[in-house]
């Protein structure tokens, strides 16, 4: 029997998932799943490099595994665990960090984001974070990384980082493939649509979250900021408020920018946000009563955790092996 090629992807628990997290990665993962055998992860060693509240953190970790759940990610067929319970994480970076160069990590365009925003905490973990995505990823000899646009050079570095210690140590990595979808990858703020919807936006409507009330996403739609003009064209150059709202609306409904052009055309700006966020509010209903549900049963989601954490390290441990055996790491008793 030919073995399954291996699919591998995880969001940082660093603050509520958003809508785009949705479209742009776990409806993805939940399609792509059934051809693939697939490792989903909350990963919890990458958030503290930016400073959280720990209960608020650990709420989050279990809550977002609750929503992979309820997003169509199934817990049986695939491992679903969480990044700190599977300790070879953190040995496996050790591993890698002394393969990779200083100037390889101090080009990463993250990195200077991230660390112009948190100026007062630019740690170790914060440059070095994508030495631990590329353990993340080698661990599991994943084939492929669904990712959004902005950790491409993450998962690039990752693949250099593999030629080189397969180079230098012989083959132990299998090289992955990044999976960047074409649509929903990009959501804009509702807000401000010139910048990327995100978890740190506090301005009022700017996000939507997927686990809001029918009327704070009903609300964020009808004060979703649209361009001069009033027709409904994809232009997101010279529309990007309507634009966006394309995109969310034909990320919810499949439908074309054509097909949505044609439906609302005559129609007014008004009109299309309503229409946009009854569809939202729809799609996301069932998904936020079944995380509700879920988040009842606390050990239902611990046994989730822990059979998904079982079947990663039983992988993660044989790469891991393997690893320290080329390194020349003598063998334990
Ligand atoms: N860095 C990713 C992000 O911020 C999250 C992540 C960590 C990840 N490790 C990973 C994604 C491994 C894919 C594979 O979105």
């Amino acid at each position: 029997m030919k073995k399954r090629r291996t699919l591998l992807s995880g969001i940082q628990p660093s603050g509520d998932l958003l809508l785009g997290s949705y479209f742009g990665a776990i409806k993805n993962w939940a399609e792509l799943a059934g051809e693939y055998d697939c490792f989903f992860f909350i990963a919890d060693m990458h958030a503290i490099t930016v400073r959280q509240n720990p209960a608020d953190l650990r709420r989050r970790t279990l809550q977002q595994l609750a929503q992979y759940i309820a997003c169509g990610i199934d817990p049986e067929t695939c491992a679903l665990f969480v990044q700190s319970h599977v300790s070879e994480h953190a040995e496996l970076a050790w591993a890698l960090g002394c393969c990779t160069m200083f100037g390889e990590l101090q080009r990463m365009t993250q990195f200077k984001e991230k660390s112009a925003k948190n100026s007062e905490n630019v740690n170790a973990g914060l440059f070095t974070y994508p030495v631990l995505m590329a353990a993340d990823i080698l661990l599991y000899q994943a084939d492929l990384v669904p990712v959004g646009e902005d950790q491409k050079q993450h998962l690039e570095l990752t693949r250099d980082i593999a030629q080189r210690f397969n180079g230098l140590c012989g083959d132990v990595f299998t090289i992955p493939e990044p999976y960047i979808p074409k649509t929903g990858a990009r959501i804009m703020s509702l807000q401000d649509p010139g910048n990327k919807m995100s978890k740190s936006d506090s301005a009022a409507g700017a996000s939507v979250y997927l686990l809001d009330s029918p009327d704070a996403v009903m609300r964020a739609f009808r004060r979703a900021v649209t361009d001069s003009g009033s027709d409904i064209r994809y232009d997101p150059a010279g529309k990007p408020g309507v634009s966006n709202l394309m995109q969310i609306y034909s990320a919810a409904t499949g439908k074309s920018f054509g097909e949505i052009e044609v439906e609302f055309s005559g129609k007014g700006y008004g009109d299309f946000k309503t229409a946009v966020g009854e569809t939202v509010t729809e799609l996301l209903r069932p998904i936020r009563e079944r995380t509700e549900d879920l988040l009842k049963n606390k050990d239902y989601l611990a046994s989730i955790y822990k059979s998904g954490a079982a079947k990663a390290s039983e992988r993660a441990r044989r790469t891991l092996g393997k690893v320290y055996k080329k390194l020349g790491f003598a063998e334990k008793a």
